[in-house]
């Protein structure tokens, strides 16, 4: 969603508030833009498109070195995409300026309000309501600090907000607060950041203070303080981030999501390190507070989530009721939220998030709480709000994610999923043997994945083929019907085309309606055990006409001449399975979308974390 940040230092605020709005940009961008405070006057800059086109009208006309500032990425929620709607935004008579991100619910009676106070509004936003509300309380009482004419304005705000605020009054001064919209302190040297977002602080300083709800700051060049709205005094807890900056840097790819592709070899050995048991028939989380005697009772598992992390909840359904054999239930978040979902009296919820930031999540693991569940999070945001409100988790250290489309993210929650399948299959149903046999996959997991990532040429090649056919259907069963999903997910999002999935079996009962000349039909048909029924089902798409892509192990031995295509790779263990058969169509989404002329990075319409509602 929107990414903010902030710059209190010695150096010249401009040029570290583009660089961290660049790094930020995969989380919303259809405008950017920054103000400086220079010389007693806030000079603001701002661009509808990406931060390039801001980028370029800095280095032309922008000739203010100020050392404090703010910046924003915005994805337009209040008012159409428009420079005028563009943040930083500043209150009537240029006093103080602010990025905000989240909404002001009750933003028309502020509006109304300050309108009768002789206010004027340039934006459809309601962010520039915020801003005046801030200016009119500080005009009550120009003698009060800057935080209290911030936190007065707050407490009247109904809504979610995580808002830098930048001011003339207060020159050395930045003031930040959160509610339900993350922010940090970057601590460095002489100098301090503020963002919505690690990535934009991690090349400055990797000592980081994140806000928690109802906080808000006070943040100057060596100083900072924290309060609560009501002026209480909590206790902040520095965190050290585990993120490097070339993870935020292309090197050398034409595009963030091939780089982590091909980074996964790399992030599954990441997900997995230290945590295989002593007697390597086992897997160990650090972080996980639960007994073995808690996972073997647990009567039930409930997993939250949205999107791509929904997709790896189904598969880790699969694998916990095929191995440890507990009924498990995987619900989209946002439902989860506002049903009275029937859970049982030793249900373990585990709510599953890449940011750890999306806020249908957040609201289920809150509710999940609120009914009185323990609530564990798989995430891959150290000191995340959701990291920081579940009793406890796993991370993924996946790194970075800059691509709007989850590649490495996913695949490292499959990876996730699967060794917890394991640890809790260990304590019911599993002997040593497989435990050993499944560690054994696991182990190798990184290897065979390099050997898949050489299919890149052979994706690219049928993506050049297919490319401008006009509907997609990807069908698997079992344990492939989560992957098909999520194929059909990735094409959809950085190709903009028609993809759906279905259990290869239910294609008959009505998307069968769909298959003409112009469809093709990917199978993800790996698994040995269906393949005679899957062939089946091929025979009736291509009867229609359809093109068939197929994608199996290499122990399938079969007569390949009726199909189109074949793809390969290598026969694995079922606990590893899916990983590999996700990567080719990942990269048969990538390249659909260069070849379409789709932005894949960043893709039109989606955001990487959604932080509203
Ligand atoms: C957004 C992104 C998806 C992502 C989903 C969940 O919709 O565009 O790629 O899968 O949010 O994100 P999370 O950070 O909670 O895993």
């Amino acid at each position: 969603m929107c990414g903010i940040i902030g710059y209190v230092g010695r150096k010249s605020a401009g040029g570290i508030l583009l660089d961290g709005l660049q790094r930020m940009e995969y989380r919303g961008y259809d405008s950017a833009g920054i103000a400086v405070l220079d010389q007693g006057t806030i000079w603001p800059l701002k661009r509808v498109g990406k931060v390039a086109t801001l980028t370029r009208a800095y280095s032309e006309n922008f000739r203010h070195s100020g050392t404090i500032g703010i910046g924003h990425t915005r994805w337009a929620t209040h008012g159409g995409v428009s420079e005028q709607n563009a943040h930083p935004h500043l209150s009537n008579g240029h006093r103080f300026a602010i990025v905000h991100n989240g909404i002001v619910e009750n933003y028309e009676k502020i509006k109304q309000f300050l309108q009768e106070h002789g206010y004027v509004f340039f934006s459809e936003t309601d962010t520039e309501v915020l801003i005046n509300l801030i200016d009119y309380h500080y005009k009550k009482n120009p003698a009060q600090s800057f935080i209290e004419a911030v936190r007065k304005s707050l407490r009247h705000v109904e809504g979610t907000y995580g808002i830098a605020v930048l001011s003339t009054v207060y020159p050395k001064e930045l003031i930040v607060a959160r509610k339900s919209s993350p922010l940090l302190i970057g601590i460095g040297e002489r100098e301090n950041i503020v963002a919505s977002d690690a990535a934009a602080v991690a090349r400055y300083t990797k000592r980081v203070i994140y806000l928690n709800d109802g906080e808000i700051a006070s943040v100057t060049a060596d100083n900072f303080s924290i309060s609560t709205l009501d002026a209480g005094a909590p206790k902040a807890v520095l965190h050290e981030l585990d993120w490097e900056i070339r993870d935020s840097e292309l090197e050398g790819y034409p595009h963030y999501m091939l780089k982590e592709i091909f980074e996964q070899p790399t992030v599954l050995e990441n997900a997995m390190r230290g945590r295989f048991s002593e007697d390597d028939c086992s897997t160990k989380f650090g972080g996980l507070p639960i007994t073995l005697q808690d996972l073997r009772s647990a009567d039930r598992i409930l997993f939250c989530a949205c999107g791509s992390a929904y997709h790896a909840c189904l598969e880790g359904k699969f694998w916990i009721e095929k191995f440890a054999r507990i009924p498990v239930d995987v619900e989209y978040a946002s439902e989860f939220r506002y049903r009275n979902a029937p859970m049982g009296q030793h249900t373990i919820v585990f709510v599953v998030s890449q940011s750890g930031e999306t806020i249908d999540t957040l609201a289920a693991l809150n509710e999940a709480q609120r009914r009185g569940y323990r609530v564990l999070a798989i995430t891959n945001t150290v000191g995340s709000t959701i990291a920081r409100a579940a009793e406890a988790g796993i991370y993924q250290h996946a790194g970075v994610e800059m691509g709007v489309a989850s590649t490495k993210a996913f695949t490292s929650q499959l990876t996730v999923l699967s060794m917890l399948a394991l640890l809790i299959a260990r304590t019911r149903d599993m002997d040593a043997i497989a435990g050993q046999q499944y560690v054994r996959a696991l182990r190798s997991l990184p290897e065979t994945v390099k050997e898949v990532l050489d299919l890149s040429v052979e994706m690219q090649a049928l993506a050049q083929k297919y490319h401008h056919y006009k509907r997609f259907l990807f069908l698997g069963r079992q344990a492939m019907y989560p992957i098909a999903l999520e194929g059909a997910l990735k094409l959809k999002e950085v190709a903009y085309v028609d993809a759906q999935a279905y259990p290869t079996a239910e294609m008959k009962h009505g998307p069968i309606a769909l298959v003409s000349e112009e469809t093709v039909c990917l199978f993800i048909a790996t698994q040995r055990t269906f393949w005679e029924k899957t062939a089946s089902n091929i025979q009736e798409v291509r009867a229609r006409g359809a093109k068939v892509i197929v994608i199996v192990s290499d122990d399938q031995i079969f007569d390949e001449r009726p199909y189109d295509e074949v793809v390969r790779i290598p026969a694995a263990h079922v606990g590893i399975k899916p990983i590999l058969s996700v990567i080719p169509l990942q990269f048969f989404a990538y390249y659909t979308g260069i070849l379409l002329g789709c932005d894949v990075d960043r893709p039109r319409n989606l955001a990487k974390s959604v932080t509203v509602e």
